[in-house]
């Protein structure tokens, strides 16, 4: 049991909690299912990109899939080696291409074939060979949100299969690049499994003819996506992952490489808020709470279920429908809508499930609201400790009080 009232009286909040025990675990199973094969987790940092988070998997042996360079700085800030950090991303800019070659990562993962050439200057003009992989779209329907699908055509991301392969000979061709990985990542929150296996089949089938043409690649990169429970959702075992990823690479010598975020640290999180007060409108009871939709915006962005608690209230005591808001002036601000909830009192507290991927990451100042103070449990949650402070007022005026006018 999380001492959630004494730690929101210790922090105050809104508050962010992670169980960084419950991150271990996770990584570790994952990490075992695939022990029959080289792997690599690399550990999608834009799912919570706080510094002790990245420490702490990068301390289990994680490396980091990121998505800009401010996300390669941040992994290599919390001590993730170089040589085990991946810059992917559907647009990258000459300059952060540069500072990533300039930093020795493991690998860029690029995404066209415009990208390929921007690459191929950059490392010319340094006088490095860029080690890149390449991410293959492989028009497989990965039955997910249609906001977090990615593996189709339709969707803005990677290659088809014929341009790869012309991708990679051009690599091959050239003096500045070494086509070491290939990549695919067809979705978020999958809980189906056979697109993932068909779609690992379709890439190592590539990796295959790309053998024939002298092109050795040594990184297969399987991406993200393995969806987590919310609510009653059907999950994919990460013992039945591995077997459909192995089953496809019969005869290949390669590094399996995952970039899971969700499933290493979305249920490590919660998000901690206290009720304001109530009221009602017309027939409609509203709770209203301190955190807001700035803070944590995955239901009014998705509509996507987060289990609230409310804390030390009886299992017998009378409830009725409400909706559960926040400050925020914006309809769309709520956790949950038609909840069952007890009558609430000024200063309960509220425990938001599934908080710890995509919620610090995507909250914002809007409102200039504070972004919230974020506290990890460790040693079976006997130690807490805060790994980042509140942000103030000061904070969020700072790059902007400078310029006002003076007269
Ligand atoms: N690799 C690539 C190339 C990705 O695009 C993503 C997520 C991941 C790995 C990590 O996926 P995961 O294992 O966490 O599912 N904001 C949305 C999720 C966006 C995911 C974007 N890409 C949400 O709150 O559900």
């Amino acid at each position: 049991m999380i001492r959630f009232q004494a730690l929101a009286e210790k922090y105050d909040t809104p508050l962010y909690l992670y169980d960084f025990d419950y991150i271990t675990t996770r990584y570790n199973s994952l990490k075992e299912a695939f022990k029959a094969k080289k792997s690599l987790i690399c550990y999608a940092v834009k799912a919570n990109s706080n510094l002790s988070v990245i420490q702490h998997l990068g301390n289990l042996g994680a490396g980091c899939d990121c998505v800009s360079i401010g996300e390669v700085k941040r992994a290599l800030y919390a001590g993730v080696p170089h040589y085990k950090i991946i810059f992917s991303g559907v647009g990258k800019r000459d300059d952060e291409i540069r500072e990533a070659l300039q930093k020795d990562i493991l690998m860029i993962n690029v995404e066209s074939e415009a990208e390929l050439n921007r690459v191929e200057i950059q490392a010319a003009e340094l006088g490095k060979e860029a080690r890149i992989s390449i991410r293959v779209n492989p028009n497989i329907d990965p039955q997910t949100h249609p906001y977090i699908s990615t593996g189709l055509h339709e969707n803005k991301f990677g290659v088809d299969l014929d341009t790869a392969k012309r991708m990679y000979i051009f690599a091959r061709n050239s003096d500045f690049l070494d086509p070491v990985g290939i990549h695919f990542h067809i979705g978020s929150q999958l809980t189906q499994l056979e697109p993932i296996r068909e779609a690992s089949a379709i890439v190592a089938d590539l990796v295959r003819s790309l053998k024939v043409l002298d092109i050795d690649i040594r990184f297969f990169d399987i991406g993200g996506g393995l969806g987590i429970r919310y609510e009653n959702e059907t999950l994919i075992e990460p013992y039945d992952y591995a077997q459909a990823i192995l089953s496809t690479l019969t005869g290949l010598d390669v590094t399996i490489m995952m970039e899971p975020g969700r499933y290493l640290s979305a249920n490590s999180g919660y998000f901690l808020t206290r009720v304001l007060y109530e009221k009602v409108n017309g027939d409609k009871r509203f709770v209203i709470v301190d955190g807001g939709m700035n803070d944590l915006i995955r239901p009014s962005l998705y509509n996507a279920h987060h289990t609230i608690e409310l804390i030390g209230k009886g299992a017998d005591e009378e409830v009725s429908e409400c909706d559960v808001v926040g400050p925020v002036c914006e309809s769309g601000d709520f956790f949950a809508k038609n909840v069952s909830l007890p009558i609430t009192r000024e200063g309960d507290l509220i425990v938001i499930h599934s908080a710890g991927a995509y919620c610090s990451t995507m909250s914002s100042n809007y409102n200039t609201r504070g972004r919230v103070a974020e506290v990890a449990l460790e040693d079976d949650g006997k130690h807490d400790r805060l790994i980042r402070r509140r942000e103030t007022f000061e904070d969020m005026i700072a790059l902007e009080k400078a310029y006002l006018k003076k007269d």
